[in-house]
């Protein structure tokens, strides 16, 4: 099945915003992996078309990064501490943001990044500081641990 043509936009515009420029398809392959839990065979040819490059170099970098893959991922367990020191700092909170996006998760007590809370387990990457938007880039397989 093809892309949508809102999706083969969304791609078109992730292209436009880094100005059509070859050197920023890192940041281009995150965003697109980011939005569609994948970076497809379909999604490489846009962009290989956008950014006037051969669908082999876009190959080349998705397939060198373990954070890119060409079929969508599972959405990934997430575990959120729920102890004292990251209930001092929001994860309370944080909790309930999800609960309201619909975003499955379990309560754990302390993953032992209690400095860095509130802190959760996206599959077995820790995310320190956690907000939504940080679980989410770790869930597509991008953003910095902590
Ligand atoms: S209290 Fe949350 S990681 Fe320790």
């Amino acid at each position: 099945m093809g892309l949508s043509k809102t999706n083969r936009e969304t791609i078109e515009q992730v292209c436009a915003r880094y100005g059509h420029r070859a050197d920023a398809l890192i940041e281009i392959l995150h965003d697109v992996q980011r939005a569609h839990a994948c970076v497809s065979d379909e999604a490489a040819r846009i962009i290989a078309g956008s950014l006037n490059i051969s669908r082999a170099e876009i190959q080349g970098v998705r397939s060198f990064y373990a954070d890119f893959s060409t079929t969508p991922r599972a959405p990934q367990r997430i575990r959120l501490c729920r102890a004292e020191a990251c209930q001092a700092v929001g994860a309370d909170q944080l909790a309930a943001e999800l609960d309201r996006a619909g975003t499955p998760h379990e309560a754990v007590y302390c993953l032992g990044n209690c400095a860095l809370g509130p802190a959760a387990l996206i599959g077995e990457r820790l995310v320190g500081r956690a907000t939504p938007d940080r679980l989410a880039a770790a869930s597509a397989g991008s953003g910095q641990d902590d």
